[in-house]
């Protein structure tokens, strides 16, 4: 644990909890908000929790000790967030906290609450690979359960979504839903729905990200001339991915879901100036993905905001996209998942 901050002294901790949470990798992606100020998409996306993937973080709660009034509260900085023992810029979290304030003061009455936040990932966080949305459903779990709040997993998914609306679809395993406009997500279809569908998570690069998903999402909207197109044509896209997920046929989705990574890119391309995340490992991999389905194997990529590239396909193809991985001049790092569950709660040690 770190140190206490100093600004907590006369605060004293009334809970505590731990939670450890997947990240969602999106099928079909968001990218673009309807409403920025509450986060809300403007673009469906559906996603797979991945089970081979986990953020783990802590969340003590202090309330002041008797004698603080709240005239007394300490000015400055309210809520500490630490990621691997580095304090986090609170700007990032406030839009967080403060909804979270405004949610719990609809029915508590008590004094301010203030948060101390420890997360750690098991993989890099910030570089491409979803941390954003494991990190934050991780957070509103163990917080809600340091509050000793029991709220449902749809009022829990909306408060994430405030952080980042890729974690709004962290609250349920298996394929998870975030429809344009929504306020909180929807299970798709449960864990257990395609039990031979792997995701091979290929990093190309430990760095990370060059711009935010955040900053590069508003920049595409404001500057690119193909973004009206990418709104206009993303409601389809998740309609048809939806039934492909229904049958379970890869053939069907693949083609959907290369559809949905590479049009969102091209908002990016088409940005002044543009944005690239990639760099020629990420395209090299790709080219991977392209060799093995001439091959016949049912073999697809997606990529986020970041050049990690992530590979779906059925447990049976897995063996020859490893032998492709090993063969490549520089080998990168990988995972492997299976679609994974909802958030999980521990109380603190
Ligand atoms: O939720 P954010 O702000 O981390 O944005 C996520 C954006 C993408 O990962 C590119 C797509 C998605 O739907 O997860």
């Amino acid at each position: 644990m770190n140190p206490l901050p100093p600004e907590l002294s006369g605060w004293m901790q009334t809970g505590c909890a731990r939670a450890r949470a997947h990240p969602s990798l999106a099928l079909i992606k968001y990218w673009g908000k309807a409403n920025a100020e509450r986060n809300i998409p403007a673009t469906p996306s559906l996603a797979i929790t991945l089970g081979g993937l986990s953020t783990h973080t802590t969340v003590r709660v202090f309330q002041p000790s008797g004698k603080m009034t709240e005239h007394s509260q300490p000015e400055g900085e309210q809520d500490y967030v630490f990621i691997r023992n580095v304090r986090q810029p609170v700007q990032r979290f406030e839009p967080f906290f403060s909804n979270l304030r405004r949610e719990l003061a609809k029915e508590r009455k008590e004094c301010p609450f203030r948060f101390l936040v420890e997360s750690v990932s098991d993989f890099p966080e910030s570089a491409g690979l979803a941390s954003s949305s494991s990190g934050f459903a991780a957070l509103t779990a163990a917080a809600c359960s340091a509050l000793n709040w029991n709220i449902s997993a749809r009022r829990m998914s909306a408060l994430a979504r405030q952080g980042s609306a890729s974690a709004a679809r962290c609250f349920w395993g298996g394929f998870v839903q975030l429809d344009a406009g929504a306020a909180w997500a929807e299970p798709a279809a449960p864990e257990n729905w395609w039990p031979e569908l792997r995701v091979i998570a290929v990093m190309t690069s430990r760095s990370p990200k060059s711009m935010s998903s955040r900053a590069a999402m508003e920049h595409c909207r404001a500057t690119s001339s193909y973004y009206p197109e990418w709104l206009r044509d993303s409601g389809l896209l998740m309609s048809k991915a939806l039934e492909a997920l229904q049958q379970r046929s890869l053939d069907t989705l693949g083609p959907l879901m290369r559809q949905s990574y590479s049009s969102m890119f091209a908002t990016m391309l088409s940005a002044n100036p543009p944005v690239l995340y990639w760099n020629p490992l990420s395209v090299e991999i790709l080219r991977l993905c392209e060799t093995l389905r001439s091959a016949g194997f049912s073999v697809w990529e997606t990529m986020d905001a970041g050049p990690q590239v992530k590979i779906i396909c059925e447990e049976n193809s897995v063996p020859e996209v490893i032998r492709k991985l090993q063969s490549l001049p520089v080998q990168p790092e990988y995972r492997i998942s299976s679609a994974g569950g909802p958030p999980r709660v521990e109380s603190c040690e």
